[in-house]
């Protein structure tokens, strides 16, 4: 049996220039796992909690204090434990951190631990990580996952808090329902991108990118995004709503003020009626297959609305909703609302509840999407997670920018070496 001998956090930054943390895991035959932590920007309230620094340094958003943390007590705790088992040394930190919602010593800290853990533990095995990973949640829950390359979703156009336009929807994606491979859908996302910055330029409008990735024009309505995007991928040669669908992440919570969803950008009020009828009208014009928060994370109602009105024809992704949390995913599967999750591990703070959140899903029927954040690193275990798991779909960003492309192209790879296993 290998041990973990030494455990190493420093600040690093993150994709917006935000400090965040990098842990290395160190075991007794010298082998490492590094791991570096995301960060939101329109974060649920029911998220875990980062912790940061309060000082004027790095305008109040330092890790250095939950990089003490690791180095200091959880890093110390874990000395001496067996990288294989990723559950024991979970359950420890959450213990040792003691609340709910790992206020005390960080879930930033505790997942970045968590992480690197399940790293070096691949290597210990010799085994690729998503394999480990594979490994993980039949150790969990008894049962093996069928490993698959997962369907991409990417964001090629931004707005909401991850851009400095008018568009009030966060994200619009593409999803290459009709590739036949990973490859083949990275093909034709990266087309479909690239003709959309064309039209954009041709309409002299802005080709800057947001924080995913995603243009950022200023438009007249969130409807002229989808517009457009179905104009880039006619211009590609292919069909809307037979190769290429078309996914919204409304993140209706950062536009939902005193019972009102507010569309600034079009200069709309609307109550959960008349916004789940906005997005029912959406889904009947245009091949949209997939819709993300669309209703507040308080909103129940306006959920069970939505969830009623379209939730037999659309995907209806719950993130702030949710919040990769097994318990409140629970309550709302009882309540029958939405009919997927989108997946952060930082929004719990540790593997193991990742799984647990996934597990629960699963045996609901709930789909599983593995995501990014909008503040990323170069680091690509998502793109493990979602081939190990099985979940069939993983949203990270535009096909531009390392920060997202560093999973796509992680992706490629794991498909290039595994060809018997199939894109889901
Ligand atoms: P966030 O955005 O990482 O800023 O929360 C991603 C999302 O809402 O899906
Ligand atoms: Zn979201």
């Amino acid at each position: 049996m290998s041990k973990i001998v030494q455990v190493k956090a420093i600040q690093i930054f993150d994709s917006r220039g935000t400090p965040t943390i990098s842990c290395k895991v160190i075991l007794d035959n010298g082998m490492e796992g590094i791991a570096m932590v995301p960060s939101g920007a329109s974060t649920g309230s029911k998220e875990a909690l980062e912790l940061r620094d309060s000082e004027i340094k790095y305008h109040g958003k330092g890790v250095l204090n939950a990089v003490d943390n690791i180095n200091n007590i959880l890093g110390p705790l874990i000395v001496g434990n067996d990288p294989i088992q990723q559950e024991k040394i979970d359950q420890s930190l959450i213990d040792r951190d003691g609340t709910n919602d790992k206020s005390q010593l960080g879930a930033n800290s505790i997942l970045a631990i968590s992480i690197a853990v399940s790293r070096v533990a691949a290597s210990l095995k010799g085994i690729s990580l998503h394999e480990h990973f594979s490994d993980l949640y039949k150790d969990m829950t008894g049962e093996k996952p069928q490993q698959s390359l997962p369907m991409p979703m990417l964001n090629i156009l931004n707005g909401g808090e991850h851009a400095d336009n008018n568009i009030d929807i966060q994200e619009f994606m593409i999803i290459p329902s009709g590739a036949e491979s990973f490859t083949q859908a990275m093909q034709w996302s990266s087309e479909v991108y690239i003709n959309l910055k064309e039209i954009l330029h041709s309409m002299k409008l802005s080709t800057s990118v947001g924080d995913e990735g995603g243009f950022a024009p200023n438009l007249n309505s969130n409807e002229d995004a989808i517009k457009l995007i179905e104009e880039s991928i006619i211009k590609s040669d292919l069909k809307p709503g037979i190769d290429i669908n078309i996914a919204l992440d409304c993140a209706a919570s950062e536009f939902f003020k005193n019972g009102k969803y507010i569309l600034s950008g079009e200069g709309k009020e609307l109550s959960s009626d008349e916004f789940s009828d906005y997005l029912k009208n959406l889904i009947s014009k245009y091949p949209i297959t997939s819709i993300e928060d669309g209703m507040d994370e308080n909103d129940i109602d306006g959920w069970k609305l939505l969830t009623k009105k379209i939730g037999n024809k659309c995907q209806l992704v719950g993130d702030d909703l949710f919040v990769t949390n097994k318990e409140i995913l629970s309550k709302g599967i009882k309540e029958e609302i939405a009919n997927a999750i989108l997946i952060k591990f930082n929004q719990v703070g540790s593997l193991t509840e990742t799984i647990r959140a996934i597990e629960c899903a699963t045996s609901a029927a709930y789909k599983s999407i593995i995501s990014h954040r909008s503040g990323e690193t170069e680091d690509t275990t998502i793109a493990d997670l979602a081939v190990g798991l099985g979940v069939g779909q993983i949203k990270t960003g535009a096909p531009c920018r390392s920060d997202r492309v560093s999973k796509y192209n992680r992706l490629l790879w794991i498909e290039e070496e595994n060809n018997k296993i199939l894109l889901k």
